[in-house]
């Protein structure tokens, strides 16, 4: 039952004009991130007029490169990342706004350096002196960066607003995760400080607020009454991608459960808001994350599993080389590339709901989802007709590859007799509002500039993310897997996992 091609949605609207006026800056300017994603997130708002005339960006880095240089470089790697087609006109108004500044980042001096340069770009394109510090360095920067901004004066806002966005890993547990916290803010203000989930980017993400809150009819089945299990998906088909340094430090759990799967979890879990100013929205995902029932450290081997992936076959990919055997990965490597887990919330929403969690690299497929499990319908009906197994309803939330909404439910198969099949209602977003040529960066940025904090995390709930997973950090780090590698590569993990719904009667779902 997809939509055809090309419904033209009802589109209840608010306006958007162009973001606020500033110069930002950002550190890592001529790194990985800046060129793949954020410049060519700049670049799509620009296209969009959602840029002011009065914005310039400053990259900072240990390269060296002048104005030029920077220019240059971005304008050759440019066309990879761009999703769109760049336009001449357009290019050349967001080419003469693009800066550079080298830069020792541990050198106080420097910002010195960086302040002068700062007053003369927002002096020629009349920014005035608000600033965006975008820190896409590697973490280990990030308090660095912020004390020296702080103490060159940068991040005081007597002329203007300056905020700064921090990126992903924010800590590297509990502990690391406060002091990073308490480092910022004995500088910066919380509401200067934007920390970046990149899944809040995502449209389907966003769309899990409009969709459980201003549509009235699924809101009364949200809870333990109706809904069976959650379960939460992120799988991936790559391996570590030439990050293997970073990776063997964190590992599948740090990587992606405190931050990403528990967005995923609180947005789904959350009670209403009563409006959608950040903090109030902010506070209802908190109160989830602290809802969530503690794991003592002797449950963490009956409610979370981990895995490691040995070589194996990736259909459409091919081989895959073990974990052990990837670039800047130990040998004897003990980290996790898999780990699922299951959480229980205690409130009356839902006290007594597993919500079950699994990520993964080299899994055999791209699925990221949030799948609402429905308890089963009453049997009655049915006496006497042969349809013996009603299946469960599930409502599917899709957020990659492709964005989506699907409701299955059970249907009579045509013809005499009584039998019974599944199917689905679908809503694509491809469908309704083509697709978006975006890289997930736009509306951060865009919400960056308007010191808009919807979709930035708060201190409290990173380092309740954190505190969610730090007694399986505990465990885990304490006990040696002995079964490393236990997944081949292109398989959904190890058995354990299997075993970890088996326990309560459930089974993962075939994505
Ligand atoms: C990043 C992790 O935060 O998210 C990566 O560090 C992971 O390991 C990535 O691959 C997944 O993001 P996405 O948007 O591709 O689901």
């Amino acid at each position: 039952m997809s939509a055809p091609e090309e419904q033209s949605p009802e589109i209840v609207e608010t306006p958007r004009g162009p973001a606020s006026p500033c110069v930002l800056v950002i550190f890592g300017g001529s790194g990985d991130l800046a060129q793949r994603k954020l410049i060519p997130a700049l670049y799509n708002l620009a296209e969009e007029g959602l840029l002011p005339e009065q914005f310039a960006i400053l990259g900072v880095g240990s390269t060296d490169l002048g104005d030029h240089g920077y220019r240059e470089r971005i304008e050759s790697n440019i066309p990879g990342y761009l999703t769109t087609e760049c336009d001449p006109q357009r290019w050349r108004w967001f080419a003469e706004r693009l800066h550079y500044v080298q830069a020792d980042l541990e050198d106080g001096e420097a910002y010195k350096a960086l302040a002068s340069r700062l007053e003369e770009v927002s002096g020629t394109f009349r920014t005035g002196a608000r600033f965006l510090f975008y820190l896409a360095t590697p973490p280990g920067f990030f308090q660095t960066i912020v004390e020296r901004l702080g103490a060159a004066g940068l991040t005081r806002e007597d002329r203007g607003w300056r905020r700064v966005v921090i990126e992903k890993p924010f800590g590297h547990d509990l502990e690391s995760a406060r002091a990073l916290n308490a480092a910022i803010e004995a500088v910066l203000d919380e509401s200067q400080v934007f920390r970046i989930d990149h899944y809040l980017g995502k449209e389907t993400v966003q769309n899990l607020l409009v969709f459980r809150f201003a549509n009235g009819i699924f809101e009364p089945i949200w809870n333990r009454f109706y809904v069976d299990h959650v379960q939460i998906t992120v799988a991936e088909t790559v391996g570590v991608e030439g990050r293997g340094r970073y990776y063997d430090r964190a590992g599948a759990l740090r990587d992606m459960v405190p931050n990403h799967l528990l967005q995923l979890l609180s947005l789904t879990a959350m009670e209403p808001p009563n409006s959608f100013d950040a903090d109030v929205v902010r506070d209802e995902k908190a109160k989830i994350l602290q809802a969530i029932q503690p794991i003592g450290e002797e449950q963490v081997l009956h409610q979370a599993v981990r895995g490691q992936y040995g070589a194996g076959e990736i259909e459409g990919l091919g081989a895959a080389p073990g974990y052990r055997e990837e670039p800047e990965v130990a040998p004897q490597s003990p980290t996790e590339t898999f780990a699922a887990m299951k959480l229980l919330i205690d409130n009356w929403r839902w006290a007594g709901i597993p919500f079950y969690l699994r990520t993964g690299k080299r899994m055999p497929k791209r699925v990221t989802e949030i799948a609402i499990q429905f308890k089963r319908a009453p049997h009655v009906l049915f006496r006497g007709t042969g349809v013996h197994h009603l299946p469960p309803n599930q409502l599917l939330v899709r957020i990659a590859p492709e964005e989506s909404i699907s409701m299955r439910f059970g249907a009579k198969v045509p013809g005499p007799g009584l039998r019974m099949g599944n199917v689905e209602m679908d809503f694509a977003y491809a469908n309704y509002f083509g697709a978006t040529p975006a890289t997930g960066y736009e509306t951060l940025l865009y919400d960056a500039m308007n010191g808009e904090a919807i979709l930035f995390q708060r201190a409290d709930s990173v380092e309740l993310g954190w505190q969610v997973i730090q007694p399986i950090l505990d465990v885990w780090g304490a006990l040696t897997p002995r079964t490393f590698p236990n997944y081949p590569a292109g398989s959904w993990g190890p058995w354990e996992a299997d075993e970890l719904l088996a326990q309560d009667g459930r089974a993962w779902r075939k994505c």
